[in-house]
């Protein structure tokens, strides 16, 4: 079987064609390295696109016999996607009608798509079930839901089977050290702290110290991105298999870590000191999100077994030191 992989070269990307390809599937990934890069391609067919171009779209299709496409390519930044809406509704939501008109054309008609815990807003219940309201509160969660919604609409109208998978935190890198974050620039919590650890960021914000929580900052539910690749796989099995038509899943572990458990737990693992200034809220920041995990467990099987926070920040902490090295070479 034959998979498309857009943003194939990115972080969550690079470690499910990492998978799809110890399983045998054949592996064709579509990137226009505008995030992703070189470094984290193991493998694949590997064509240098965008998604912007439905041209490109109809050579790929033409070209390749495809089965089923897993969507990631997408920006991920919601404080850049308060300050520039179009970017992430031109970036987000035109690329992937281009991608759904260009793949019903050539009849591929199996959906994985990249959504986000960002779908659902401020959380007005903890674990946060998929049926949840949907009152996304940036731009970048607007583009998510948007596209949940088309998907909708195009499985009714054109036969679409599609799973859209709502991701919480992402941390977390290859724990055979091949693959791992390389944000630019970096933005999440984890690789800000081990980035400032290693000296390579000279500062660490703690952004929030007033939330409604135990030690004023807040949680958030840290997944392993090979945890999260494992559920691409097991996902497009499903679609392939017709076991699924269409679903809204979460991925995430229900269990909690606070932005200072987070900062304990690193300064443990790689036995240094973070110094670290606090600052207000970023806005849009929620004081808790937490995934509820049932429907990812019963409906694709998904067991986790790299997501507890002491392996997350081990097997992030061996690829910062292994990148800082290969760069100072
Ligand atoms: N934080 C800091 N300092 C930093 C970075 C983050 O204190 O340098 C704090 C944040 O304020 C937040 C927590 O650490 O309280 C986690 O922040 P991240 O940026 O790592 O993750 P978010 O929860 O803000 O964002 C993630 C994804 C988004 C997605 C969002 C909601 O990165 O793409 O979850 O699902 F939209």
């Amino acid at each position: 079987m034959s998979i498309l992989v857009t943003g194939g070269a990115g972080y969550i990307g690079s470690h499910t064609v990492k998978q799809l390809l110890q399983e045998n599937y054949e592996v064709i990934v579509l990137d226009n390295f505008s995030s992703g890069r070189e470094e984290l391609l193991i493998g694949g067919e590997i064509i240098r696109g965008d998604l912007r171009n439905k041209k490109t779209l109809q050579e790929v299709f033409a070209s390749y016999k495809i089965d089923a496409v897993i969507h990631f390519a997408s920006l991920i930044q919601v404080g850049e996607s308060y300050q520039n809406p179009q970017k992430y509704y031109q970036h987000n939501l035109l690329t992937s009608l281009n991608l759904l008109e260009v793949m019903l054309a050539h009849h591929v008609r199996k959906f994985i798509f990249s959504s986000s815990a960002a779908v659902y807003g401020e959380p007005q219940k903890i674990p946060i079930p998929e049926d949840h309201p949907l009152v996304p509160t940036n731009p970048y969660g607007q583009t998510k839901l948007f596209v949940e919604i088309i998907l909708k609409d195009y499985a009714r109208a054109y036969g679409l089977k599609f799973i859209s998978l709502r991701y919480f935190n992402a941390a977390g890198a290859d724990p055979e050290g091949k693959l791992g974050e390389m944000h630019e620039p970096e933005t999440h919590l984890i690789p800000n702290i081990l980035l400032t650890l290693l000296g390579q960021k000279k500062e660490f914000y703690l952004f929030g110290t007033d939330f409604p929580t135990p030690d004023g900052t807040a949680i958030r539910d840290y997944i392993h991105v090979t945890d999260l690749a494992t559920a691409h796989v097991l996902a497009v099995k499903k679609l392939l298999a017709g076991e699924i038509q269409t679903d809204f899943i979460n991925l995430g572990t229900t269990k909690g870590y606070s932005v200072l458990e987070v900062i304990r737990e690193a300064e443990k693992i790689t036995g240094l000191k973070l110094n670290y200034q606090r600052h207000p809220r970023r806005p849009g920041d929620v004081p808790i999100l937490l995934a509820s995990r049932e429907r990812a467990r019963q409906k694709l099987g998904w067991e986790l077994h790299y997501s507890d926070l002491e392996t997350i920040i081990q097997t992030a902490w061996a690829w910062h030191q292994k990148v800082a090295t290969s760069l100072h070479r």
